[in-house]
Order: structure tokens, then C-alpha cells, then sequence
């Protein structure tokens, strides 16, 4: 019989809700050099003592929030995501790791957020704004809850400006992940950061390798849809399998993009 399809917050509902585990302890999401460079830049805009209030929205397994509360420029980080298991790992990573007076859980989404404005000195994302069904509206409403002259600092995969690529690389990441919407290319993110009205301080970007096996099992992807990525990866031209680095087991590499940002006072 075939279900009827839910909108596409159900899709990351779905997806996510039985999968917290799976990503709170993902080797791509708990390291990578993104994390280092982003606590090193919060470091470096504020005294110890800021005392900031900070934001990570769409924490998913909480990477880049225990990384930015640990930090002393920050007194209070809100980890804030759609989906309720991801919150749950999210408050026990925090025990244990001695950071649960200083981090806290709220559940909601970008586009939506439960906050007044002007409510953080630094808004936060990593790996979720290519879920977002409304990205515009999903970034103006984490600039909306920045205080002016706060900071914004995103994290994300990233598309291709050649369109046969990306393309390509959109199917090989909506197969095993109906909640995928889109890796923008960097252009968009310049024009869409900049469309917020902030202004970008700081871009930077890294490849980031996805191990087939890994990737797959962490998602629990079903057999038909992993043979789907596999025959879409074997059937790629040339082109494809140098932009995306496509190794014979079906692994493959995306970059990720940095962007710091500030809003103006
Ligand atoms: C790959 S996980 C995030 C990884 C995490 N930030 C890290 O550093 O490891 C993507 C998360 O985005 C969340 N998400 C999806 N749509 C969202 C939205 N509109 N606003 C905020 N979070 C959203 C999902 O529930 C999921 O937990």
C-alpha cells in the first residue's frame, strides 16, 4: 500500500528521530577542522569574560554547541533542533562533558525560532541549513535574534557551480536522505549571507570525505536506495567522478563552507 506523504517537516522528523544516536557519535560530525576554526575565531572576537549568550541551531548531535560553551566567552549556549531525540543526546553529552550549567536544549527551527529579537550575541549552525525547507527566512530569522554588531558564524555543505556536478550530488545525497534539500554552491551563500543584511568577515572551506559504508549505515539507508547512490556514482561521467573524488567502494568528497559574519550595530 503506499503511505501518504507527510510535508517535509515530518520527512526531518523522520529521518532524525530515530538516527540521534547514530549522529552523536559520527566520527565526520564530532571532528573536523571546521570545529577548530570555529572556536578559534569566537575566541578571538571577545574578552574571556564577554559573558556572551550564544545559539546553535539545528544542533543535531550537538558538535559545534559543546564546542562553542566551552569556550569562556560563553556563559549560556542554546542548542536548539526540530527533532526531540537529537535534544536528548544533546542534554547527555552536555553531563558528560561538565557543561550542562551552561547549555541548555530548546526545541524548534530556523524560520520559527522561539526567541525575541536580539536575544544572542552569536548565532551558530553547522550541517543542517541544506534541511531547510526555507533558507532565506530560516537565515534572516537567526540574524533577527542576534543582537546588532552579534555575530554569525555558519557551517555547511557545500554545491557545485557546475550544474552537471551538482546535480549529481544532490541525488547521491536526497537517495539515502529524503530530508536533504539542497547544498548551495558558495556564490549563493555569499548572495544569500549578504541578502541578511550582515557583513561576511571571514569564509573559508575544507573537503570533507564521506566514507561509504559509514555514511550509509549512519543514515540507514534500505539496500534498493544504497544500490540507487551506487548506480547513479557508477554511471556519472568523468567530470562528475573528479568533482566529487568517487573512490571504488562509493565513497566519495563534498567541501564544507566557514562563513563569520557580523551584524552591523
Ligand atoms: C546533520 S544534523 C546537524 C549536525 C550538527 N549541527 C553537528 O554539528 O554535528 C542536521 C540537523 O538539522 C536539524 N534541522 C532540520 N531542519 C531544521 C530547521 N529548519 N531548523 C533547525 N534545525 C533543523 C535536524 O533535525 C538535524 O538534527
Amino acid at each position: 500500500m503506499q503511505q501518504t506523504p507527510g510535508d517535509h517537516d515530518d520527512l526531518v522528523q523522520q529521518q532524525y528521530q530515530p538516527r540521534a544516536q547514530a549522529y552523536a557519535s559520527s566520527a565526520v560530525h564530532a571532528a573536523g577542522p571546521d570545529l577548530a576554526c570555529a572556536s578559534a575565531l569566537v575566541a578571538a572576537l571577545a574578552p574571556a569574560d564577554a559573558g556572551w549568550r550564544a545559539l546553535d541551531a539545528g544542533c543535531g548531535g550537538g558538535h559545534l554547541g559543546f564546542a562553542l560553551a566551552a569556550l569562556p566567552q560563553v556563559a549560556q549556549l542554546c542548542a536548539l533542533d526540530p527533532t526531540p531525540a537529537m535534544l536528548e543526546v544533546v542534554q547527555q553529552g552536555a553531563l558528560d562533558r561538565g557543561l550542562a550549567a551552561r547549555l541548555h536544549t530548546v526545541q524548534g527551527q530556523a524560520g520559527s525560532l522561539p526567541f525575541a529579537d536580539a536575544s544572542f550575541d552569536l548565532v551558530a549552525s553547522r550541517y543542517s541549513a541544506h534541511h531547510w525547507r526555507h533558507l532565506e527566512a530560516g537565515l534572516a530569522d537567526l540574524v533577527r535574534v542576534l543582537r546588532p554588531g552579534g555575530y554569525l558564524l555558519l557551517i555547511d555543505t557545500l554545491g557545485h557551480d557546475d550544474v552537471l556536478c551538482q546535480t549529481h550530488m544532490q541525488t547521491v545525497e536526497l537517495l539515502p536522505d529524503a530530508s536533504h534539500v539542497c547544498n548551495r554552491p558558495v556564490p549563493e551563500w555569499r548572495a544569500l549571507l549578504q541578502a541578511t543584511g550582515v557583513d561576511i568577515l571571514h569564509e573559508q572551506a575544507w573537503p570533507l570525505r564521506l566514507e561509504f559504508a559509514s555514511w550509509i549505515a549512519r543514515m540507514q539507508t534500505p539496500p534498493h536506495r544504497a544500490q540507487a547512490v551506487r548506480a547513479v556514482l557508477q554511471q556519472a561521467p568523468a567530470e562528475v567522478h573528479e568533482a566529487l573524488q568517487t573512490e571504488a567502494d562509493g565513497s566519495f568528497t563534498l567541501q564544507t563552507g566557514l562563513w563569520l559574519a557580523r551584524k552591523p550595530v
